[in-house]
């Protein structure tokens, strides 16, 4: 039998681990302040700019879109895992929530104020990823913004094991730079580009810097 795709392997890994994962991610971003910033930065900037959806896309447990939400962007969320895209309904039953994948959007043309792609790139391989950014620059809106988030470096961390559960989870680090070259290719015009130092302590350690890259669509 032919090993599953990357795609497939990270779809099985969410859903096998998704309970785990949302009981450890749901503190995370009241304790990075920088990172609120630039999703309030992400949040202004798409206000001031169109009216219009965003989508949080690779969005987990929907705490991003509720995030963002609160900042009074009209979100909805898409991610590979159903039960990922579960966990999120339950826990946030106002905002719409969809199965697919960053790859092949089922979503019209220029029809998007604004994607956030936070920690769900790092999932897709280096040869899929212009595919991923097309994507975004086909359904973003003249205008519209895009921001990602994603750990900065270089190479791949591969995850045998989430708490209990077995998975098969690469993580591919990038520098931004690189990103940020993709984008430009996609016809994506970078804003701004953002990395912290990798935050050691608390209860969210980060084992490598942390780069945040905003672009938008011209028009
Ligand atoms: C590290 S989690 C981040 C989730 C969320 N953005 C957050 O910050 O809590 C990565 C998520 O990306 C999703 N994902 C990975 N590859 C994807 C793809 N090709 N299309 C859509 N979602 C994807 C996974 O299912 C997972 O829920």
């Amino acid at each position: 039998m032919s090993e599953p795709d990357p795609a497939e392997r990270t779809r099985r890994s969410y859903d096998a681990a998704a309970e785990d994962y949302a009981a450890w991610i749901g503190a995370e971003l009241a304790a990075k302040p920088l990172d609120r910033a630039l999703l309030g930065g992400f949040a202004e900037l798409v206000r001031s700019a169109k009216t219009g959806p965003v989508a949080d896309i690779g969005c987990g447990t929907g705490r991003i879109s509720a995030h963002l939400a609160g900042l009074g962007l009209p979100v909805f969320g898409i991610d590979l895992a159903p039960r990922m895209v579960a966990l999120a309904r339950r826990a946030h039953p106002e905002l719409r929530f969809e199965v697919g994948t960053m790859t092949d959007l089922a979503l019209d043309d220029a029809g998007l104020a604004g994607i956030v792609a936070w920690y769900s790139t790092i999932h897709v391989p280096d040869e899929q990823l212009p595919r991923a950014f097309a994507e975004f620059a086909r359904t973003l809106a003249p205008g519209g913004y895009l921001q990602l988030g994603f750990q900065a470096g270089e190479g791949v961390v591969h995850y045998e094991s989430f708490g209990e559960h077995a998975v098969a989870l690469d993580f591919h680090r990038r520098h931004p730079e690189d990103v940020v070259a993709m984008l430009r290719r996609a016809g994506l015009q970078p804003c701004a580009r953002t990395v912290r130092e990798a935050d050691v302590g608390g209860d969210f350690p980060e084992r490598t810097p942390q780069a945040f890259v905003l672009a938008r669509k011209p028009g």
